[in-house]
């Protein structure tokens, strides 16, 4: 056996006897990256079409995250949120000038953001207990984000939960006018959303969220944990709708691949939040930052906003004419870099299928195949790829 398989197996090992179980892990061990392209540990070349599950904008090994990265680890690594360091009002500025909102809470991920949301929406209308969300959303794996995600599996085993969760069905307008009364504190939506399959908001029920949220004074929220920050052709996904909410939470690709998450804020949080309501140790911290901070201006000075719309609506045509052309796809969906292919089998066995033939693929739920590139990604990846899964389709499904 090659010493590079020997190595592999026994990193495996290691993780099957001493990690935590909570991870199905594919056999496949990516030790470097440049751009959209990864390599193996036995050296062997991937297209990565999941970017850490949207977390690698703009791909791996980019110059200006690596001299960010360096000049920031110069400086000091960690102050606390008790001290000052600069990069953290520069990113907060960013945030809310680009998003029209106000301020910025930072955090390390997307359940911590949506924790932090949840206890910002219950301050602005104190008592209230209903918590409105969708059917299959998905907000995080901590117990206030969890008892708001709409997957049954994932929230059973681990109740009782947050009381006054309340699910409706995404794009069900009168289930949304009905769900949400004088009690909700606030209504919790992903506007593209992304565990469930990758299924995009309708324009008419953001606005109905938005009528429901005034009518009552719930607190509206768009996780953009997944589709926010550019993956849909816009900084953020609201920009595609006619709404904006009150409260837009973040992470993902916001550190360049650092833990980092942050909860944008409307105007009339400013006077609610006071000292010592929610903190953070390492929330916001100056390397996070930093790269925070040079993703935003590689966004900017790239173009990457209108490279990731055009190339979108192209791939979506190429996928739209291979459903046309292949049965198994039952449905394509998504935007800009987000895309979700429907099949009529598992999905899971097609995903290790293109894994081989050097495609990294998400998956989500049963049977969608999941999407989620560099923004990066040369346009020739993505041809390639849809030929792979026109053959990868054709192969007999093993029982
Ligand atoms: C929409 C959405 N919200 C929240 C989360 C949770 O983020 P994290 O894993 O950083 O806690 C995710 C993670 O996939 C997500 O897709």
């Amino acid at each position: 056996m090659s010493s590079a398989r020997e190595a592999v197996q026994a990193v495996e090992a290691r993780d099957a006897a001493r990690v935590a179980r909570t991870y199905a892990r594919v056999s496949f061990h990516p030790r470097s990256g440049r751009g959209a392209r990864l390599l193996d540990a036995g050296g062997r070349g991937y297209w990565d079409l999941l970017a850490g599950i949207a977390v690698s904008a703009l791909g791996h090994g980019h110059p200006r995250l690596r001299r960010a990265l360096r000049e920031a680890a110069d400086g000091i690594w960690h102050v606390s949120n008790l001290y000052y360091h600069p990069a953290q009002g520069l990113l907060a500025e960013r945030l809310t000038r680009a998003s029209g909102l106000s301020r910025a809470f930072f955090c390390n991920s997307g359940t911590e953001a949506n924790e932090a949301a949840l206890k910002f929406a219950r301050l602005r209308n104190p008592g209230r207990d209903r918590i409105v969300a969708l059917e299959e959303g998905f907000h995080g794996r901590t117990l206030g984000a969890l008892s708001v995600t709409g997957h049954a599996p994932y929230r059973e085993p681990f109740a009782p939960l947050l009381p006054g969760a309340h699910f409706v069905s995404p794009n069900d307008v009168e289930a949304l006018e009905a769900a949400v009364t004088p009690s909700t504190s606030a209504i919790l939506l992903e506007p593209v959303m992304g565990e469930a399959g990758v299924v995009p908001l309708d324009d008419a029920f953001l606005r109905a969220a938005r009528r429901a949220a005034d009518r009552t004074g719930a607190t509206l929220i768009f996780d953009e944990v997944q589709c926010g920050l550019g993956r849909t052709g816009t900084l953020f996904a609201f920009e595609r709708s006619s709404v904006v909410p009150d409260v837009v939470t973040l992470a993902k690709p916001l550190g360049g691949g650092l833990p980092l998450g942050a909860v944008l804020l409307a105007a009339p949080f400013d006077d609610l939040l006071a000292p010592g309501q929610h903190g953070s140790t390492f929330g916001g911290n100056p390397l996070a930052c930093a790269l925070g901070l040079a993703l935003l201006d590689e966004i900017e000075e790239a173009r990457l906003l209108s490279r990731v719309s055009s190339l979108g609506v192209w791939l979506g045509a190429k996928l739209e004419a291979l459903r046309r052309r292949v049965p198994a796809i039952t449905a394509v969906r998504g935007c800009g870099l987000m895309w979700g292919i429907e099949l009529d089998r598992e999905a899971a066995p097609v995903a290790g299928r293109l894994l081989s033939s050097g495609f990294v693929v998400g998956t989500a739920r049963k049977s969608v195949l999941r999407l989620l590139p560099p923004y990066v990604v040369p346009r020739s990846a993505l041809s390639l790829f849809v030929r792979a899964l026109e053959d990868a389709l054709k192969e007999p499904t093993r029982p």
